[in-house]
């Protein structure tokens, strides 16, 4: 498996972490090709829990290289926040890259991401807060600053000085904010790119030439399908693709070298921030799944919305991502909860059922989920390691999702740890 993708099939959080950590035990190379610390990829080891934003999830593995691609927005102040925490912890991060081209999430970006925000009332849309939207705006407006203008101290204080002054008139004049001592914040980046410096590399000249010596590539997603710029619930979206076709423009490589493109999602549906949600489920049951499966955010630590597993965006995850497998994760949180139900299509308010996401929120927000009902199940799932293991009403669940989502399920998750999980 010379070059693989893991990306998210739903709204985020399907436990891609998990999935990378284990398949970097096998894999000398990790990649993140595109958003930033709005990520929050959970890695649990032997009882000990890592919460990764930016740092891509091999690097618990000392030997596996992790790579930061030209697509991601990096905030450096937190990003150096993780490395300490990474290296108090004992996990070495001295091999890590970070692509030159990558666009640095800058204080003003943080302020606006909140001020647009506010401005936008009722219709916001739950936004992280991390500066992601107003990053990657500059970085089309082409007034950002990247990470190679903060390594070097001859270009960045006349780059920062130029957008940051931008900036602080839309922030006074536009929102009525309070503007950004530009002296302070090129103070304080300047360190921030002495810190960075050793970190900075061609990233992708080290993936191309890790592939020619072949060497085994995983590109870690972050975000997921229904959150991409065009193919998601738009505007309740990120500002970048975390689609499979991302990885190539946010790393710099080409699509022929992708072998093998793995979706994650969870055995049920979850979404944290605003926008729709077919199958949620504002009753008992979203709150037990909530509770049982822990689903709070793993950034902002924000109430997770909670909903039955919709077949119609995962099979459209499917298509827009020419998934080659499933991997679903969480199967063990719906032990208890009754029957299973899966959404497998949208009703019209014609009658007619739509098979297909449709892109206007409009449109969407007229029909209503048509469910098919599996038996639940009640026994401990968390030891089964094989897929014969699982009961029966496991095997037949799960097969419906394969039928449904058109795609073949080549891994369950059954519990957080690395170990708990079924590979077929
Ligand atoms: P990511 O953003 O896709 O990496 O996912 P998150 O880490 O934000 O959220 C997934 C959560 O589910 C984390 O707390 C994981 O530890 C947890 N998790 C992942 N797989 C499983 C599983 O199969 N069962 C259970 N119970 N928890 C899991
Ligand atoms: P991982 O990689 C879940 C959501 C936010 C909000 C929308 C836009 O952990 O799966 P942004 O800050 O990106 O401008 O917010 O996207 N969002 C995520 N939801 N998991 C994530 O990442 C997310 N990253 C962004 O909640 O609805
Ligand atoms: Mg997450």
């Amino acid at each position: 498996m010379p070059a693989n993708i893991v990306i998210g099939t739903q709204w985020g959080d399907e436990g891609k972490g998990k999935v990378i950590d284990i398949l970097a035990s096998r894999a000398q190379v990790v990649v993140r090709s595109q958003g930033g610390n709005n990520a929050g990829h959970t890695v649990v080891s032997g009882g000990e829990t890592y919460k990764l934003h930016l740092v891509p999830s091999g690097i618990l593995y000392p030997d596996t290289q992790c790579l930061i691609g030209a697509g991601v927005v990096l905030d450096p102040k937190d990003f150096i926040g993780e490395l300490d925490a990474m290296e108090s912890r004992g996990i070495s991060t001295a091999d890590l890259k970070i692509d030159p081209r990558a666009h640095v999430v800058m204080p003003w970006h943080l302020t606006l991401d909140g001020l647009s925000e506010k401005f936008r009332g009722n219709n916001d849309i739950g936004t992280t807060k991390r500066g992601i939207g107003p990053a990657y705006m500059d970085k089309y407006e082409r007034c950002g600053i990247r990470i190679c203008d903060l390594v070097d101290p001859a270009v960045f204080p006349e780059k920062a000085r130029a957008t940051g002054s931008l900036k602080n008139a839309i922030i006074t004049k536009v929102y009525g904010g309070e503007a950004h001592d530009l002296d302070a914040v090129i103070a304080e980046y300047t360190a921030y790119g002495e810190r960075l410096r050793p970190y900075v590399a061609d990233v992708s000249v080290l993936t191309q030439e890790a592939y020619k010596a072949g060497k085994t590539i995983l590109f870690e997603g972050a975000q997921a399908t229904l959150l991409d710029i065009d193919f998601g619930t738009y505007p309740f979206v990120t500002s970048s693709h975390p689609l499979s076709g991302g990885v190539c423009v946010g790393t710099g490589i080409g699509p022929r070298m992708i072998d093998s493109i793995i979706g994650v999602a969870k055995a049920y549906t979850t979404r944290v921030g605003k926008g729709p949600f077919p199958t949620e489920l504002n009753d008992e049951i979203g709150e037990t799944i909530r509770n049982k499966g822990g689903e709070f955010g793993t950034t902002t630590g924000r109430p997770r919305r909670t909903g039955w597993f919709d077949a119609v965006i995962v099979r459209h995850s499917v298509r827009v991502n020419g998934l080659d497998g499933l991997a679903i994760n969480k199967l063990d949180t719906l032990c208890g909860i009754g029957d299973l139900k899966v959404c497998v299509g949208y009703r019209k308010a014609d009658g007619t059922v739509l098979k297909d996401f449709p892109p206007s929120l409009e449109k969407l927000a007229e029909c209503a989920p048509v469910y098919e009902t599996f038996p639940g199940f009640t026994e401990d799932i968390t030891g089964c390691r094989k897929f014969e293991e699982l009961p029966e009403a496991c095997r037949n669940y799960i097969e419906a999702l394969e039928r449904l989502c058109e795609c073949k399920v080549c891994m369950v998750g059954v519990g957080p740890d690395r170990d708990q999980m079924i590979e077929r």
